[in-house]
């Protein structure tokens, strides 16, 4: 059995935000039917493509296990179904501009008379207050929400980050949320609604940002490269080139080969238990003793001089052979690992976390599979369903329509 089995997801969602959040919930086994205008579809499937008319890869990694009805929710007859559709799921999902489903006629007040076990969740671009009107996506997420002001070299410019925090990041925290109102309605049977701001999400993931912001009031961050370079703080959270952002401090550093492979570096954190076992790989056995670099305080004004050290180290060997040297000695390192690594490692396709799927128009194409492993429920990674593949088994099974009605709303331009 699958843990979210039986429970009927009305998924409105479009793009990569909310299409993430209803992806996870179909890998725990939610019956997720996503709801797209007849012809049209999520515009992610005609987005980037690299086959003429087939589904995007943008599509097709990210609606994993869903079926697709094709919906006009705007006409009258539209609307009849929706209504239906309401009365008969556990959650709605729906990422749209703010206010678009209210310009639909089914604002929350509408839904909760409908169906008042209705979970009904939505992500926007931001919360209330100024900016609540707005359209939002992934980079403009992690501009507001502080990521971009936080991230790249000290001195440059402000630095989106490839890993979609503003999108995926909030379909996650969606997520979550929904499975919490899932809980409560166990108890209360009451649906709710859920809220995920893209703002708030990126904020929250760039939580130890603020905490540094708080940390300034008292001095300089002595952890940032730019305090061993005399360079003065002002009065915001600077960007931290790829300082470690704990305690320990880390650098990337060059490899054997960092010439012709741009991906031939290394991430390599000073951990402060293991400085006797750094001192002796990189062949500075006397740091360990002496007195401008034996503790964590002396050290910090000289982190250049640290890293450029152990980076004369790294630079004899691959970003790999790193890896195999430190790890037996507890010292934390990882490689810089392009796409091409990860999409090869023979690990990654064991545990699924990169899976090959089938289509019927693309052939077999990549993806990542669910991240979250639970021991009792293994997650069974489905393609992504063809624009309005299940209409009319939705419609029967779900709804309740007979053939005639079906068709009826076909000649609507319903579906
Ligand atoms: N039947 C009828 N109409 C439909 C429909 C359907 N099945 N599905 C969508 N529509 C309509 C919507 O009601 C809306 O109409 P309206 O403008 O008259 O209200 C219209 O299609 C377009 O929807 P919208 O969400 O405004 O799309 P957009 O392409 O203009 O904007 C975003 C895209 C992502 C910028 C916007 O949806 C947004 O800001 N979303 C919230 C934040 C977010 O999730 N961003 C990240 C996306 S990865």
């Amino acid at each position: 059995m699958k843990d979210l089995e039986g429970i009927k997801i009305l998924d409105f969602t479009h793009v990569q935000s909310g299409p993430t959040c209803t992806q996870l919930l179909a890998w725990f086994g939610a019956d997720v039917i996503k709801v797209e205008r007849p012809g049209v579809g999520d515009a992610t499937r005609g987005q980037l493509r690299d086959i003429p008319d087939v589904d995007s890869l943008y599509f097709t990694m990210l609606n994993h296990n869903k079926r697709s009805v094709t919906l006009n929710s705007k006409s009258e007859k539209g609307k009849e179904i929706l209504t239906k559709f309401i009365e008969e799921c556990d959650v709605m999902v729906e990422n749209f501009a703010p206010g678009a489903l209210d310009r639909m006629g089914f604002p929350w007040e509408r839904i909760q008379e409908i169906n008042p076990r209705m979970i009904y969740a939505s992500i926007k671009g931001f919360g209330p207050g100024a900016y609540e009107d707005c359209k939002v996506y992934e980079n403009v997420a992690q501009c507001a929400g502080g990521a971009a002001s936080t991230t790249g070299m000290l001195g440059s410019v402000p630095t989106v980050t490839g890993a979609q925090i503003g999108d995926s990041g909030t379909g996650l925290h969606l997520a979550l949320g929904i499975v919490t109102a899932l809980f409560h309605r166990e108890k209360s049977g009451r649906g709710q609604r859920v809220t995920a701001a893209m703002q708030d999400g990126v904020l929250n993931l760039c939580r130890v940002k603020l905490r540094d912001q708080q940390r300034l009031a008292s001095g300089a961050l002595r952890e940032y490269s730019q305090f061993g370079d005399g360079i003065p703080f002002g009065d915001a959270t600077p960007r931290a080139g790829n300082d470690s952002g704990g305690g320990q401090p880390g650098r990337i550093l060059r490899c054997k080969g960092w010439e012709s492979d741009p991906d031939s570096y290394t991430y390599f954190i000073t951990q402060a238990a293991v400085w006797g076992n750094i001192c002796d790989v990189i062949g500075k056995p006397e740091w360990a003793e002496d007195e401008k670099f034996a503790t964590p305080d002396a050290r910090l004004p000289r982190l250049n001089e640290v890293f450029e050290t152990i980076e004369a180290w790294t630079m004899t060997k691959t970003k790999f052979e790193v890896m195999e040297i430190c790890n037996p000695l507890n010292i934390p390192v990882g490689p810089i690992l392009s796409m091409k690594e990860l999409a090869e490692d023979p690990s990654l396709r064991k545990t699924e976390t990169v899976v090959e799927v089938d289509h019927p128009q693309r052939g077999s194409y990549l993806s990542v599979g669910c991240p979250i492993k639970l021991s009792d429920s293994v997650v069974e990674v489905e393609r992504s369903p063809l624009l309005g593949e299940h209409t009319e088994e939705i419609l029967q099974e779900v709804v309740g329509l007979s053939e005639d009605e079906i068709a009826e709303a076909k000649k609507a331009g319903a579906i």
